[in-house]
């Protein structure tokens, strides 16, 4: 009888799902949709036997691999042909059509700019999901895909019983603009570009991480041994009943051209309007409709005769180059950057571009006054790529790399096998020193209160503070020769110096400022290791045991802990009474499980940070606005008139921070 129970709410919520993510059009309420999921849940757990991998259950992920199986895709996955220009879509055209023998129908659409997966269904259950790889097999990423909501799981009664459908996983602005946010805020570095992060996330060893990242995936290629199409836009039609995202031909993501002049419409129109888009792409794709003919045309070694790819010119922009300013990064990589003329590229005012390094600036020649053009090439400041060596000045100077640290004079370095310059000087450059105060006290990291940038760089352009450890030891006469330190400002130096002595020991190490050590890197060690004595002993080996964690955060990790130095400074916080012990998070639960809550307002027993983390340690949601898809608005003092509105609109129901507290049992 519960078993029966169970597969008919697997079976219903596959149904929900599809009508939320796909047709938009919910039939029943989140509540209602949760209260199922619970119940499906809890009956899985009661039956493990009937474990089901494409359950609804599974979206949330949880499944860890070490390593992805390589497998022969079905069917080769081909790459494009490109073209650049309209002439040479002009050629392809009329050599397809001389070949065709007919009029043809095309279908033009967008090049999506993320990661080619292809999605295979067997009695319309998903049984796998590989990368491109190297287009004969590719790494099966099942586990990963399955977190995405808009990809189903299993396949309504009318789809064929095997079936292929390949696409692109994409990030939308929206949602890579997000992860990178929270990469920065956790001290991580933000990926370069969409793809990138689609990349990565892709690859990701554990999957309750990627169904947090807001992958998106859109379809454009559908094959099956039990159904014929006869054309390309009628499967597309088709797999779009069967639940999975296709482009929207409402917006003229995809079209169906008639002409080579429609084609050129098409093209001209996104050249012009991509940066409109939600997500990135790299071009547009041209593809014949007939699917009899694709198969008569067939396949060169490399790419089908029956499509072509379209790229557009990247987006750039000619200015001067004024000077060259060198930056110190807490690590002591110096990064040189470009500081330009002012010059609108893609909606925004560029005056700055990156360099990356010393090659870069030999490869280019540069010089100073020259006339360069800027690119923002999918990285998220623009590059310069190119100088008019016809314009420079006869008598303009080259711009030489640097030798020695702009800030504290040091000769510069260059470590094997990196493109890199380092100040070597980590204990006495000012910069250096300050960045890793900075960090050291940062929110994020020991949240060390009433400490900010201007008093942190007093304390190191008076050498009272060289390291960390240097705070603690600081008396009240120390800080009596800062400027504007007076009786109440020291006393609050001094009690947010003490208050972070409580600070748990994965903070601690996130607050070191090693290389590659972030917030979420620094979480995994600390549960992993459970003190900071057996992480200093680690191997290699063992570290690259904890998930996500890879040779270049081993070999950092080992790197820092052959530092005398290091091994000192740690010595003296922990004799300051810094946690160097992991200790089990308190006040954890899942009573909020499944519930999504927007947070406005101020409230007396939490901060703004405070509220977001207890929230998620008892398993709700945060989204930044009110949706159809909030359960809870929890309102402080003085939630802003809108989002009141909004929430009264569509029936949210509005929290105290009273009641909230009593849900989770809080004292605070
Ligand atoms: S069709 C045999 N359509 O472009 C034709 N590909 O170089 C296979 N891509 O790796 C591809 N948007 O990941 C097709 N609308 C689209 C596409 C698209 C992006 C990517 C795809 C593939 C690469 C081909």
């Amino acid at each position: 009888m519960s078993l029966e129970r169970l597969h008919a709410l697997r079976t219903a919520l596959h149904v929900h799902n599809r009508r939320y993510y796909v047709e938009d059009q919910p039939t029943i309420s989140d509540a209602e949709f949760d209260s199922l999921l619970r119940e499906l849940q809890a009956l899985e757990d009661q039956y493990p036997e009937v474990f089901d991998p494409n359950s609804p259950t599974q979206r949330v992920g949880g499944a860890v691999v070490k390593s992805f199986e390589t497998v022969a895709h079905k069917r080769p996955m081909l790459s494009l042909s490109n073209s650049y220009n309209a002439q040479e879509v002009a050629e392809f055209v009329q050599r397809a059509q001389t070949s065709a023998g007919e009029a043809l129908s095309w279908s033009a659409e967008l090049k999506y700019d993320g990661v080619a997966i292809s999605l295979w269904y067997e009695d319309r259950q998903l049984v796998r999901a590989l990368t491109r790889g190297d287009g004969v097999k590719g790494d099966d990423v099942s586990v990963n895909i399955r977190t995405l909501q808009g990809i189903p799981l299993t396949l309504p009664e009318d789809a064929p019983n095997e079936l292929e459908v390949r696409g692109e996983v994409i990030y939308t602005h929206e949602a890579f603009e997000a992860l990178n946010a929270r990469r920065e805020a956790e001290g991580q570095e933000p990926f370069a570009n969409p793809r990138n992060a689609a990349s990565g996330t892709l690859k990701m060893q554990d999957s309750a991480e990627v169904a947090k990242r807001g992958l998106s995936a859109i379809m454009y290629a559908v094959f099956s041994e039990d159904h014929a199409f006869s054309r390309h836009d009628e499967a597309i039609r088709a797999i779009q009943q069967w639940g999975f995202p296709i482009p929207d031909r409402q917006k003229r993501w995809v079209e169906t051209c008639n002409s080579l002049a429609d084609l050129e419409n098409f093209l001209a129109y996104w050249d012009k309007e991509r940066q409109h888009l939600p997500f990135m792409i790299d071009g547009a794709v041209l593809k014949i409709e007939s699917t009899a003919l694709q198969q008569r045309l067939g396949n060169t070694a490399k790419s089908p005769r029956w499509a072509i790819a379209y790229k557009f010119n990247a987006e750039t922009a000619c200015t001067h180059l004024h000077e060259v300013v060198y930056q110190v990064g807490r690590t002591g990589a110096i990064t040189p950057v470009a500081v330009l003329d002012p010059v609108w590229l893609s909606g925004t005012v560029v005056k700055r571009a990156s360099i990356h390094n010393s090659d870069q600036i030999a490869k280019l020649d540069l010089h100073f006054g020259d006339a360069v053009w800027v690119e923002k090439g999918g990285e998220i400041i623009p590059k310069i790529t190119g100088v008019e060596l016809g314009q420079r000045a006869q008598d303009a100077l080259p711009v030489n790399f640097i030798s020695h640290c702009p800030d504290c004079g040091t000769a510069l370095e260059r470590r094997k096998g990196e493109a890199q310059h380092y100040c070597p000087n980590a204990k006495e450059c000012p910069p250096q020193i300050k960045g890793r105060i900075e960090h050291f006290v940062h929110r994020r990291a020991m949240d060390v209160e009433g400490m900010g940038a201007e008093t942190v760089d007093q304390l190191v352009q008076l050498g009272m503070v060289h390291q960390p450890s240097d705070l603690y030891a600081m008396t009240a006469l120390d800080w009596s020769r800062l400027d504007k330190f007076k009786t109440k400002s020291i006393q609050n130096a001094m009690e947010g110096l003490a208050g972070s002595k409580v600070i748990p020991f994965e903070r601690v190490l996130f607050a070191l400022g090693i290389r590659h050590v972030g917030e979420t890197v620094a979480k995994k060690l600390a549960k992993y290791f459970g003190t900071m004595e057996a992480l200093s002993k680690a191997t290699t080996e063992t570290i690259e045991n904890v998930g996500d964690i890879g040779p270049m955060i081993a070999q950092s990790l080992l790197a820092y802990f052959s530092e005398d130095e290091n091994r000192l400074e740690i010595d003296e916080l922990r004799q300051h009474g810094l946690q160097m012990t992991f200790q089990a998070a308190e006040g954890t639960s899942d009573v909020l499980k499944g519930k999504s809550f927007v947070i406005s307002g101020v409230f007396s027993h939490f901060t703004r940070d405070g509220i977001k983390a207890a929230v998620e340690q008892n398993g709700g949601k945060i989204a930044s606005s009110v949706s159809g898809k909030t359960d809870y608005l929890l309102a402080g003092e003085g939630v802003g008139p809108s989002k009141r509105a909004k929430a009264e609109a569509l029936g949210v129901q509005w929290l105290t921070e009273e009641v909230f507290r009593t849900w989770i049992g809080s004292t605070n």
